[in-house]
């Protein structure tokens, strides 16, 4: 994947010089001529590493490096200082402002390049990612609709995200609408189209990167055609170069799957690791569910693949759990409770519960889901610097074991 990298210089020249050599080591570059437009321009693309020059009007860049360090989103992005200034005095300063390093102005290209090199390769490590991996795919699905698998998927994929510090991937297979984005208030920059007009060979994880929209939570996705008429373009084919390309690219890759069987959910499906079955409490979602286990069943995906959730979409009167575990003959593994307030208002901020309210009900229980779902190995890793939601899921999970013993 190509890493994503912001260069701030006030001078367009040297900015201009700093631009070629990262592109040609291969990257992608942003750039900013000021402090003020570098911190807007770090909203709108979460660079990985950030190169900054020091003198610049206004805004030099120690207090750019020192604010960056002061906001818990930006703290974790390394950060290397670029400039002319090569007393010790100075670079002193640049560690104190929180760079990670710092290179002299003339550099050589070789230098500068292999100094990028190491930031991300720390910073990969730091993450606990390493080398060409095989992440896992988590799709959400139900045959029928508003059942609450965009809530769900969104929710989860935030929710790994926070847990585990990682980038995760969602993906937004509802062709035809999708919401996915809208639940994060992303815009609509690039979509599934961008992709579905390069020859599918020509695909690749720098075409995707490009075309994915960043969030803030570490959460990229991959939206929805803006225009209904692009829906048919994207194919079995597409769909399954780009999730493969995905999973090898992200720790989590959480697909957001339509209502049906078309070939694309089908090629989703059958790269996926773990499926989240969804349906809500009345006899139309519950005969939508016995359809999706029967095709399950019929693709040959074992029951353990297979996580049922059951969503109260509605506030009373749905039909009784034991009665639906009868019809259905399995258990239900999750249950999500009406929580109308708490899910629409999510909806019309852009922020799921998992991410703006993690401590409330809904964020606890969505939270606790995205640990549930994460892999073994993630979850049986002593974590140096748990984040604060690991902490929590894992807390959770201690007094829930407690409380089973006998
Ligand atoms: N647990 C819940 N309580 C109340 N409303 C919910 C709940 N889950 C989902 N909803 C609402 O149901 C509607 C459909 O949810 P959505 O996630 O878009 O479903 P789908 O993707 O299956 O069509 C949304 O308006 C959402 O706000
Ligand atoms: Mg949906």
């Amino acid at each position: 994947m190509a890493n994503r990298i912001l260069a701030v210089d006030d001078n367009a020249v040297n900015l201009k010089v700093v631009s070629a050599t990262l592109l040609h080591a291969g990257y992608q570059v942003f750039t900013a001529q000021n402090g003020a437009e570098a911190l807007r321009v770090i909203e709108q693309v979460w660079p990985e590493v950030i190169i900054l020059d020091v003198d610049m009007p206004e805004m030099d860049g120690y207090e750019v490096c020192r604010r960056l360090r002061a906001n818990p989103k930006t703290s974790h992005i390394p950060v290397m200082i670029l400039t002319v200034h090569d007393t010790l005095e100075e670079k002193v300063k640049g560690f104190e402002a929180g760079a990670d390093d710092y290179l002299t102005k003339p550099f050589q290209p070789a230098e500068l390049q292999a100094r990028i090199k190491v930031l991300l390769r720390r910073k990969f490590l730091e993450s606990g990612v390493s080398g060409p991996q095989q992440g896992k795919v988590i799709s959400v699905y139900s045959l029928r609709g508003g059942v609450g698998v965009t809530t769900l998927a969104t929710n989860l994929a935030t929710g790994l995200a926070q847990i585990w510090q990682k980038q995760v991937a969602l993906v937004d297979l509802n062709l035809t609408m999708g919401q996915s984005a809208l639940m994060l208030n992303l815009a609509l920059r690039n979509t599934w189209s961008d992709l579905a007009k390069i020859p599918v060979e020509e695909i690749d994880t720098e075409v995707i990167t490009a075309v994915m929209l960043h969030h803030e939570s570490k959460v990229d996705v991959l939206a929805s055609p803006r225009d209904i008429s692009d829906s048919q373009m994207v194919t079995a084919d597409i769909a399954d170069r780009v999730l493969g390309i995905l999973k090898t690219s992200y720790p989590y890759v959480v697909v957001d799957l339509p209502h049906d069987v078309s070939e694309p959910t089908l090629a989703a499906l059958d790269l996926t690791d773990e499926i989240v079955a969804i349906f809500a409490p009345d006899i139309a979602s519950v005969r939508a569910m016995v359809g999706a286990l029967e095709l399950f069943g019929k693709l040959g995906i074992p029951d353990d693949k297979v996580r049922v959730a059951l969503n109260w979409t509605f506030e009373r009167k749905g039909l009784a759990r034991k009665d639906i575990e009868r019809v259905l003959k399995r258990p239900v593994q999750w249950i999500i409770p009406f929580a109308a307030e708490t899910i629409v208002s999510a909806i019309n901020l852009g922020t799921p519960p998992v991410l703006s309210a993690p401590t409330s009900p809904m964020g606890m229980l969505f939270e606790d889901f995205a640990y549930a779902v994460s892999t073994v190995e993630d979850q049986e890793k002593r974590e140096n610097q748990p984040s604060e939601a690991l902490l929590r899921a894992r807390e959770r999970e201690r007094v829930r074991r407690q409380g089973d013993q006998p």
